[in-house]
């Protein structure tokens, strides 16, 4: 298998299951995880890249006296680490405007509704509270607007009568799981880029809720 020489660094905060998929996938993929960085000490991700020998750190940014200060440093652990692409994967902190413009175009996040509804945390139940017949997860660029950047995908799943929010969260997850590795692999083929804030696939520019991706 000749060495991919596409490295991505991915960001977590807890228990990486999203990071694991992207390890799973790597090894028939065109693409490297070269760092995991994750800012809770003790994060279970961080077990998962040690048991696939892929280096990690800790930065705490409970030992930051500030969100700018937090983020200057994250971003200069990621320059050391040179990735060509930087993907959040159950990262739970918000990135301030330095942060993105730094890495403008590089950033990914996956978030677990169907954008633009629901951005922020607690979606499955907000969306069980709605009445809502469909639920999902969206990937898409990280802008300085919070879950609101550029959509590239979006793979919906149905909510069911009585569905718990465990057992939604589960059904979105499972979707994650498979959505996450192909966006990534995308980028690394040079499929996918954002230019002016639109999402270009294929050459195409795409539609702002993104492609869905059918079963
Ligand atoms: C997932 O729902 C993901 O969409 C969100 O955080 C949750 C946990 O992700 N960003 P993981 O299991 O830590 O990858």
């Amino acid at each position: 298998m000749e060495q991919s020489h596409y490295h991505i660094v991915v960001l977590i905060s807890g228990g990486g299951t999203n990071l694991q998929a992207l390890i799973d996938a790597s090894k028939s993929s065109n693409y490297k995880i070269s760092a995991v960085i994750s800012n809770k000490p003790g994060a279970f991700g961080l077990q998962r890249a040690k048991r696939s020998n892929i280096p990690s750190l800790t930065i705490d940014h409970q030992s930051f006296d500030s969100r700018g200060n937090f983020d200057q440093a994250l971003g200069d652990a990621i320059e050391e680490i040179g990735p060509n692409l930087i993907v959040l994967a159950g990262f739970m902190r918000v990135l301030g405007t330095d942060f993105v413009n730094r890495f403008e175009g590089r950033v990914l996040n996956i978030h677990p509704s169907l954008l633009p509804k629901y951005p922020g945390i607690n979606t499955h139940q907000r969306a069980i509270d709605a009445g809502d017949k469909e639920h999902g997860v969206s990937v898409h660029f990280v802008t300085a607007d919070l879950d609101g950047g550029p959509v590239i995908v979006q793979e919906s799943v149905p909510i069911l009568k009585n569905d718990t929010r465990e057992a939604l969260a589960a059904r979105v997850l499972e979707k994650e799981h498979v959505v996450y590795p192909k966006v990534v692999s995308w980028f690394a083929s040079g499929r996918l880029h954002m230019e002016a804030g639109k999402v270009i696939l294929d050459h195409e520019e795409i539609s702002p809720t993104g492609v869905f991706i059918h079963p």
